[in-house]
C-alpha cells in the first residue's frame, strides 16, 4: 500500500523546521514573531520577505511569493510536488514512499471520482428539492430543510437514465460512472442504466468534504430497502463512517454515539443531538473503531434493540475493548432504533438514555440475565467464564475490582472465585504474549510445516502461505499488495484475516497474532483450522527464496482465478447448448471470446513460468 499523499503531505510539513529549510538558502533575521530575509525570488535591497514559524509558512511582501514549506522547495529548486516531497524526505530523514507513475494515476483517478460524486450528489439534491412526493416522504419522517441541506439528502429520479445522461452531459465516461457504481452496463450490451432509481439518496461524505459514495433508500416497503454503492477506488466501506463529516466541523468531541442506520443519524441531529454516526452498512471493523476513538472521547453503542443488534453489540464491545476503548451501551427499551425512539419522544429524553447508559459489563450482565438462567448452576458458571473473559480486557485494575464485587454480588459467587477465573488465565495469556514478542520478524527461523495434510486445495494454501508471510513481515505485505490478488483470494476465513492484516497495517507496522486471534474469534463462519495455519506455524524459507517463493505462490492465486473463471464460462457455454429454447446467437459468440481470451491469459502465464 502506498503511503497516501496527504499523509506524507502532512508529515513533512509538521517534521520540518520551516525556518532551518530557508536557513539553507538565505540569512534569515529574527523580527519579533518572525524572520525576515532578502527574498530570493526577487531582487531586493530590503528585506521583505517573512517566514512564520508558528504557521508554517513564508510570504514575500514585495513580489507576493507565499507558501509552506513545501511550495519554497518547488520554486527554489525547481521540482515537481512529488519531487519536493522526496526531496524533503530525504533531506530529513522522512519516510515517504515514492510515488510511482502508477501512484500519480491512481491519484489523478481519484480526484475525478470526487469530482463526478460531488456532481452527481448536487443532481440528487436538485431532483429532491423539485419533486413533491420525495420531500414529502423525508417531511413525513420529520426530516426539515436544514437537515436536508445538512446532510446534503438527494433523490434519485424514477427512471433508467437521468443521472447517466446528466453527467455525461458534463463530460465524463459511462465507464468512470460504472466504476463508481453510479450506473450499470446493460447486459444486451447496448448502453448504461442508472444504479439508484427512485430513492432518497444519502451521499457520503469523508472528514474532508468529499464525496465518496451513496446509499439510497426505497420511499416505500420495497426491497431491497437500501442500496450501497459498491467499493470503489475512494469508497473502502470500513475505513468511514456515516455522519463523521458533521462531526468534524462541530467542536464538541466529548462524546459519540454509534449507531446502525444513515436515519438514526439524521434523526439524531435533527433532535438536536449532534455527535452520531453509523457504520456503513456492513459490520463495524477495527478501523472504524480507531476512527471513533480519535473523534469521541467517551464512546456509546446504540444499536438497534431487535436480537441482530444486540449481536452486533456485543461484536463490537469486542472491537473497541481490542482498541483499548472502554465503551458504555445506550439502551432503547421498547423502541426499535434511535429514529423509532423520537418518535414518541424528544431531545432531553435522548439524553436521559444517555445519562442512563450502562458500562459495557453491566450492559453485559443486563443481557446475560436474560440469555442465561442464572438461578441454574451451570449456566451461572458458563456466565461466569464468559463475563471474566471480558473483565480481563479492563485495564484499570480498580475497575476489575469494583467489577468483581458486583458479579460477586448480583451472582452469589464468592469473590475469590471469579478473581482467580479472571486473573489466572490472564497469567497464560500473558506469558504467551511475551514468548510471542520474541519470535518478532526473522526471516532465518527454523520452521518445519507440513500443511499437505490438513489443506487440499493449492488455492487455499497459497492464500494462507501469503497471508503468513504478510503477517510476519509489512514489508512482505506490501510487495504482494502491489500485485493487486487481493480482490481474488477465496477462502473465507483467508478474506477475513486478509481484511485485518490490511487494517492493522493500515496505521501500524507490527502484527501480534494474538491481535488476529481475538478479531477472528467474533467472526462468523470462520474455518479455524485455516486460521491456526495461518497463525500458529512457523515459517520456514531462506530469504534468498523469499522472491521466488512469493512469485509462485501469487502465480498460482491468479491461475487458479483463472481456471474458476473458465469453468464458470465453460458451464454457461453447456447451459446455453442445452437450453431449449432459440437463444441469441451473440450470446453464445460472447462466450467464446471470452474463453478463447481466458485459454490465452493461462497459456501467457504458463509461457512466463518456463520463460
Ligand atoms: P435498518 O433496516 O435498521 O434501517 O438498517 P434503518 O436505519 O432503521 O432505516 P429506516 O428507518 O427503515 O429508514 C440499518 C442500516 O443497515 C444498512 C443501512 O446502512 C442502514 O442504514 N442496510 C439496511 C443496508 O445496507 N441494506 C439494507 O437493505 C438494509
Ligand atoms: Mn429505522
Amino acid at each position: 500500500m502506498s503511503y497516501r499523499n496527504d499523509e506524507v503531505v502532512e508529515k513533512i510539513k509538521d517534521t520540518v523546521d520551516i525556518v532551518d529549510f530557508i536557513s539553507s538558502y538565505l540569512k534569515l533575521d529574527k523580527s519579533g514573531a518572525n524572520y525576515v530575509g532578502l527574498c530570493p525570488f526577487h531582487s531586493e535591497k530590503t528585506p521583505s520577505f517573512t517566514v512564520s514559524e508558528n504557521k508554517k509558512i513564508f510570504h514575500c511582501f514585495g513580489c507576493g511569493v507565499g507558501g509552506d514549506v513545501l511550495e519554497f522547495a518547488m520554486k527554489k529548486e525547481n521540482l515537481s510536488f512529488p519531487e519536493a516531497i522526496n526531496f524533503l524526505g530525504d533531506r530529513y530523514g522522512i519516510e515517504v514512499k515514492k510515488q510511482s507513475p502508477e501512484d500519480i494515476k491512481r491519484q489523478e483517478q481519484r480526484n475525478k471520482s470526487y469530482e463526478i460524486n460531488r456532481e452527481a450528489a448536487k443532481f440528487f439534491l436538485n431532483n429532491l428539492l423539485e419533486n413533491k412526493s420525495a420531500l414529502k416522504y423525508l417531511n413525513d419522517r420529520g426530516i426539515n430543510n436544514k437537515v436536508i441541506r445538512n446532510f446534503g439528502l438527494g433523490y434519485a429520479l424514477d427512471g433508467w437514465e437521468y443521472l447517466h445522461e446528466f453527467l455525461i452531459g458534463k463530460g465524463y465516461k459511462s465507464q468512470e460512472l460504472e466504476e463508481l457504481g453510479l450506473v450499470g452496463e446493460r447486459s444486451n450490451g447496448n448502453g448504461f442504466y442508472d444504479k439508484f432509481r427512485n430513492r432518497i439518496i444519502f451521499p457520503i461524505i469523508d472528514t474532508r468534504s468529499r464525496v465518496i459514495g451513496f446509499g439510497g433508500r426505497v420511499l416505500d416497503d420495497s426491497m431491497p430497502k437500501y442500496l450501497n454503492s459498491q467499493e470503489t477506488l475512494v469508497f473502502n466501506k470500513g475505513t468511514h463512517l456515516y455522519g463523521l463529516n458533521n462531526l468534524a466541523k462541530s467542536s464538541d468531541r466529548e462524546k459519540l454515539i454509534l449507531v446502525e442506520g444513515y436515519m438514526d443519524v439524521i434523526s439524531l441531529y435533527n433532535n438536536e443531538i449532534d455527535f452520531s454516526v453509523a457504520s456503513l452498512g456492513t459490520a463495524l471493523t477495527p478501523s472504524q473503531v480507531k476512527l471513533l476513538k480519535r473523534y469521541g472521547e467517551e464512546i456509546y453503542i446504540c444499536y438497534d434493540s431487535d436480537l441482530a443488534g444486540i449481536k452486533a453489540t456485543d461484536k463490537a464491545i469486542s472491537l473497541f475493548l481490542d482498541e483499548d476503548v472502554t465503551p458504555k451501551v445506550i439502551m432503547l427499551g421498547e423502541y426499535k432504533d434511535p429514529d423509532d425512539f423520537f418518535e414518541k419522544n424528544e431531545k432531553e429524553d435522548f439524553e436521559q438514555l444517555i445519562k442512563n447508559a450502562l458500562h459495557f459489563i453491566d450492559y453485559k450482565i443486563h443481557i446475560n440475565k436474560e440469555k442465561y438462567n442464572l438461578e441454574d448452576i451451570e449456566d451461572k458458571i458458563k456466565f461466569t467464564i464468559d463475563i471474566s473473559k471480558d473483565l480481563r480486557l479492563l485495564k484499570n485494575p480498580i475497575e476489575i475490582d469494583v467489577y468483581i464485587n458486583k458479579l460477586s454480588k448480583e451472582l452469589n459467587i464468592s469473590k475469590e472465585a471469579i478473581e482467580k477465573e479472571v486473573f489466572n488465565k490472564d497469567e497464560k495469556n500473558y506469558k504467551k504474549k511475551q514468548t510471542r514478542k520474541k519470535t518478532k520478524p526473522n526471516n532465518h527461523r527454523n520452521i518445519n510445516y507440513n500443511m499437505n495434510t490438513v489443506l487440499p486445495k493449492s488455492d487455499i494454501r497459497a492464500e494462507v502461505e501469503l497471508l503468513r508471510m504478510m503477517i510476519l513481515d509489512r514489508k512482505y505485505y506490501e510487495v504482494i499488495d502491489a500485485q493487486n490478488i487481493f480482490k481474488d483470494f477465496k477462502n473465507h476465513t483467508c478474506k477475513e484475516i486478509l481484511r485485518i492484516v490490511e487494517d492493522i497495517y493500515f496505521d501500524e507496522d507490527y502484527i501480534e497474532e494474538e491481535r488476529i486471534r481475538r478479531i477472528i474469534a467474533n467472526k462468523d463462519n470462520i474455518d479455524f483450522r485455516v486460521t491456526e495455519l495461518i497463525l500458529d506455524r512457523e515459517i520456514n524459507f531462506e530469504s534468498e527464496n523469499i522472491e521466488k517463493m512469493l512469485n509462485d505462490l501469487i502465480r498460482t492465486i491468479r491461475v487458479n482465478k483463472l481456471i474458476s473463471e473458465r469453468k464458470q464460462v465453460r458451464d454457461m457455454i453447456k447451459k446455453l447448448d442445452e437450453s431449449q429454447e432459440s437463444m441469441d446467437p451473440n450470446a453464445f459468440s460472447e462466450l467464446f471470446k471470452k474463453l478463447t481470451s481466458l485459454n490465452g491469459k493461462l497459456e501467457n502465464i504458463r509461457y512466463e513460468d518456463r520463460g
